[in-house]
């Protein structure tokens, strides 16, 4: 065993023994009945990712709705996770509930069907780089076809994208990860760009090998580095239109969050693919790839086989479904309805969030800060390492248990349904959760 899997080891039976976690377990024997018979049973369930610390106290949902979560043990907790990030309305929205229970009963899989159709000219006419459009599944499905796309349309594999940027599970874009390093080998058909500003220099130089270059169109979440701001992004759109080579942004986290379509799209830095998910599925499973016609072309039958040398199959069975389409379409004319009052809510609420945990963790001393995203989006970061079991930002996701509130690690994400009310008992809650860690560790 090496050094640092002892030394986690040995925080994890430190946190396992605080009185605080002893008190969370005591709190959801129904949950740790379940989740101990799910391991014997073999069912892999999110939290088994391996590479990554796994979650101390588990969770195991029953229900939800609005900004709340209530665990097996039917204890309530405000939700700042919100479905990986989808449900931006909240949970179980009634115009997402009434549209899927509308659509349910008229079958799921049907083979093209009015609302895939629907959606897909709802994308046509709200993305600017949109001018065909495939609906897939996961965004782990998007990005594979975004990369097969502009593969075809280039007659070149090799894809570049920024060093610990997250864009799905597919091997060529996750190798560079630390959790997804075991296990996947490295691949020759990416080429991972650090973080220098010499990033235009080392584009130029394998621009020859290069189909595309797939970037969120914002600093990645992991790997903030201050000069992905907007100029970069301008100069990475000048620079591969120049050399011809696609450039795909990953959507599937910032799309419709911040603003009511792409994100840079007022901005006028308009990609060649783009690709979407989490928001445009109303939380059920449902992605997009949309894209210039000349590119995307690459994705469809001529009709004739032997006419179709250089195209790709964008498949799936359950591209499409009505059902997620419903949801789908239901979440986003809501939100566009909305939009006006919607955005400066999350962006308010995230800015004022934000601040209240920074401010709380410097009064308890505590190694932690706070960095606040677009789209009502809160990142509690760690200001000092190594981040194991006993560092606060990972025990405050047990205390803030104690507390009533899920914090699951990642970003914290603000719903329309978190009122001012629920997030200042947020705010009470972390800082009741933090005075009690400075006082533990
Ligand atoms: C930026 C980004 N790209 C791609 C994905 C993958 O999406 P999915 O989990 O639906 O496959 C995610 C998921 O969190 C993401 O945040």
């Amino acid at each position: 065993m090496t050094d640092r899997a002892q030394v986690i080891d040995d925080e994890l039976a430190k946190a396992r023994a605080l009185p605080t976690t002893q008190r969370v377990f005591a709190s959801q024997p129904k949950t740790f009945a379940e989740e101990t018979r799910r391991r014997e049973a073999g069912v892999i369930a999110f939290p088994d990712t391996p590479g990554r610390l796994a979650p101390l106290v588990p969770l195991i949902v029953s229900r939800a709705s609005g900004c709340r979560i209530y665990d097996l043990d039917d204890n309530e907790l405000v939700d700042l996770h919100m479905g990986y990030w989808t449900q931006i309305l909240g949970h179980a929205p009634p115009v997402v509930v009434e549209a899927v229970k509308r659509e349910i009963e008229r079958g799921t899989i049907v083979g093209v069907n009015e609302l895939e159709i629907r959606l897909g000219e709802y994308l046509l006419a709200h993305v600017a780089c949109a001018e065909l459009v495939c609906l897939t599944v996961t965004g782990t499905s998007a990005i594979m076809h975004a990369l097969k796309a502009a593969r075809a349309h280039r007659g070149r594999r090799r894809i570049a994208k920024l060093a610990n940027a997250f864009h799905g599970h597919d091997n060529d874009v996750a190798m560079d990860l630390p959790e997804f390093q075991p296990g996947v080998p490295a691949s020759d058909d990416t080429l991972v760009l650090s973080g220098s500003p010499e990033i235009f220099d080392v584009i130029r130089a394998n621009a020859d090998s290069l189909a595309g270059i797939l970037v969120e169109p914002a600093p990645p979440v992991r790997d903030p580095k201050p000069f992905y701001d907007l100029a970069f992004f301008k100069e990475l759109r000048r620079l591969t239109a120049e050399l011809g080579i696609v450039l795909i942004f990953d959507e599937v986290l910032r799309g419709f969050r911040a603003r009511f379509g792409g994100t840079l799209d007022d901005d006028g830095v308009i990609p060649d693919i783009a690709c979407f998910g989490k928001i445009i599925g109303g939380g059920l499973p449902l992605a997009a790839v949309v894209g210039r016609r000349a590119v995307l072309e690459a994705g469809r039958s001529s009709g004739n086989p032997a006419r179709d040398g250089g195209r790709v199959p964008l498949l799936g069975t359950y591209s499409g479904n009505r059902v997620a389409c419903a949801a789908g379409l239901a979440q986003l004319e809501y939100i566009e309805q909305h939009q006006a009052t919607l955005y400066p809510y999350l962006r308010d609420k995230a800015a004022w969030l934000g601040a209240e945990i920074a401010a709380h963790a410097t009064e308890h001393a505590l190694p932690i800060t706070t960095a606040v995203m677009v789209g009502g989006m809160v990142m509690i970061k760690p200001t000092s390492g190594p981040v194991g079991p006993m560092h606060p930002v990972i025990l405050l996701q047990t205390y803030l248990r104690e507390q009533g509130c899920y914090f699951g690690g990642g970003p914290i994400q603000i719903s329309a349904a978190h009122q001012p009310a629920d997030l200042e008992r947020v705010s009470s809650a972390v800082r009741a959760a933090m005075a009690a860690i400075a006082k533990d560790i």
